[in-house]
């Protein structure tokens, strides 16, 4: 039998044409003809039917390098981040070992972690200030404990880090020689966001990807960078031997060369429907927003005092409304029973559908779970 959120994607996919997609943090705002020219003429040269240069499109490097502004480091083409993940937790990571992490958290990752052998100590986040910090790593230090996750801004509270707070994060990285392993998927959307190789480059592995900052998550583009030593370490791991996708290179070369000519609205626009999805939330009793503005493009919206799931959130407005946001419970063990995430790098037209869907859905819901008076 499928999961609720297999047969979710399945209808989703199937519809998507008619689905505003508020579910994976994808970004629906980059100008489309900024890639389509690029991947036209590759598609007209067919490019795919040769390999890729396998250790990347020398260009791509150098726009990847620019783009990060890390001295040192040389970036590493994967499938996407996704791939760079599993290949840092099978290179540097050995049974028994720890990585301090959160809760809530991108849990794929903690799963990568798990099938290194080693374990996650998951801090509980989801109070203020709704981050990690640098006083509470050091008390979580163990004497397993080889590496901390970081994940900034952070997937799916929207949280993030100011330069200091990753600079302390880093101290103690430094400090205790773990690995600091800095996620920086959503960064294009933190104003003033800091990398945490600026302050810890031995231990720092930084994972990018272009599926969010320019708007490619279909065509699975990123990678890491880390001082020579430590890529050549963690590139062991590498079954991509032949290179990433031709296309999604192509794409990217594309995006970056001309990303300061579009991210600014891109992330106004973002930030713009953020303040939509608040003054939603506010007029629908006994849901809230634990973080707010977000540094990323999305947002937790709890649930918590409606009696509510996640579940029936999700399923309501995608089958029901055509809107598809993200039931918590893949996000947290703890507090995934009690929240829903919303993404909305979209256009004004899909905020609005929600907008529209989420008040009448909460009512139905809540009408459906209220207990009956007795006569
Ligand atoms: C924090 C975080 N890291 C990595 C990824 C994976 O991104 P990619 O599409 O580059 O594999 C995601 C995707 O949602 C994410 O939220």
């Amino acid at each position: 039998m499928s999961s609720p959120s297999a047969d979710a994607f399945r209808y989703a996919h199937a519809h998507r044409t008619e689905i505003a997609w508020l579910s994976q943090n994808t970004n629906h705002l980059v100008p489309p003809e900024i890639v389509r020219g690029a991947l036209d003429e590759a598609i007209r040269e067919r490019r795919y039917e040769g390999y890729p240069p396998a250790s990347g499109d020398p260009e791509l490097i150098d726009l990847v390098t620019a783009d990060l502004g890390l001295a040192g480091t040389r970036p590493f083409l994967t499938g996407g981040g996704t791939e760079s993940l599993y290949m840092i937790a099978r290179a540097l990571l050995a049974p028994g070992d720890e990585v301090i992490a959160s809760d809530p958290s991108y849990l794929i990752i903690h799963r990568f972690v798990e099938l290194a052998g080693a374990r996650t100590a998951n801090l509980d986040i989801y109070a203020p200030p709704f981050r990690l910090t640098a006083e509470r790593i050091q008390e979580a230090i163990g004497p397993r404990t080889t590496m901390v996750l970081l994940i900034d801004p952070l997937n799916p509270l929207g949280s993030g880090y100011s330069r200091e707070e990753v600079r302390a994060i880093a101290e103690v990285a430094h400090d205790h020689h773990l690995v600091l392993l800095n996620d920086v998927t959503y960064r294009d959307f933190s104003e003033g966001h800091a990398l945490a190789a600026e302050f810890a480059p031995e231990e720092t592995v930084t994972v990018w990807s272009v599926s969010k900052s320019c708007g490619l998550a279909g065509l699975r583009l990123g990678g890491f960078a880390a001082p020579p030593d430590r890529v050549r370490a963690i590139a062991r791991f590498n079954t991509n031997d032949l290179g990433v996708n031709i296309l999604a290179q192509v794409a990217a070369r594309a995006a970056l060369r001309t990303k300061s000519s579009w991210i600014g609205e891109v992330v106004r626009q973002t930030r713009e429907n953020g303040a939509r999805v608040r003054e939603v939330v506010a007029g629908v009793p006994g849901t809230s927003l634990p973080v707010y503005p977000s540094r990323a493009n999305m947002l937790v919206i709890d649930l918590g005092a409606t009696g509510v799931t996640p579940e029936a959130v999700q399923e309501e407005l995608l089958f029901h409304h055509g809107v598809f946001v993200r039931a918590g419970n893949y996000l947290s063990p703890h507090h995934g029973q009690r929240f829903v995430r919303v993404s909305f790098s979209n256009p004004p037209g899909d905020i609005e559908r929600f907008a529209r869907a989420f008040p009448e859905a909460m009512r139905t819901l809540s009408a459906r779970t209220a207990t009956p008076r007795p006569a």
